[in-house]
């Protein structure tokens, strides 16, 4: 069979970004275990302030465990708990966050952070803050009158 050379070299171009595809996809999926998130972590919306950990936002030292910290915000109209955190320098943190209400966003500003916290569902996210600064929270879903006032901040402190 004649292929003309151009229809040939797409031929190749088109199957060789498919495997290379692939190849990204199973490497991220088997090997770094890279996985969707889950909607198995939930929570009951109306009994957040007393569920653990949420009963007590802010950051806290944890052992045995993959990380070092964990990171717990609540968000709710139009804020989040807690307004400002500061988090050492190159630690491992396990952000958890939840809200009370309606959908919020969870961005952090300037990092790959980006989040959506749904009422009766838990968003979590692991990180390792090693650029000392200040770091932006804002919330990135119309959620109503206050959204572009709610915002918090998390420090990394050396
Ligand atoms: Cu919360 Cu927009």
């Amino acid at each position: 069979m004649h292929m003309h050379k151009f229809e040939k070299a797409w031929l190749i171009f088109g199957i060789g970004s498919l495997l290379v595809f692939l190849t990204v996809l199973g490497v991220s999926a088997f090997y770094l275990g890279n996985q969707p998130p889950s909607c198995l972590a939930t929570i009951d919306p109306e009994k957040v302030d007393k569920t653990a950990p949420f009963n007590e936002p802010g950051l806290k030292k944890v052992e045995g465990k993959d990380w070092d910290y964990e990171l717990v915000f609540v968000a709710s109209a139009f804020s989040y708990s807690p307004a400002s955190v500061e988090v050492p320098y190159g630690a491992k943190v396990k952000i958890i966050a939840t809200t009370k209400d309606v959908v919020h966003g969870f961005e952090v500003a300037g990092s790959n952070i980006n989040m959506m916290l749904e009422p009766g569902y838990i968003s979590e996210h692991i990180t390792t803050f090693d650029k000392a600064g200040e770091y932006l929270i804002v919330c990135n879903e119309y959620c109503g009158v206050g959204h572009h006032m709610m915002s918090s901040k998390i420090e990394v402190v050396k």
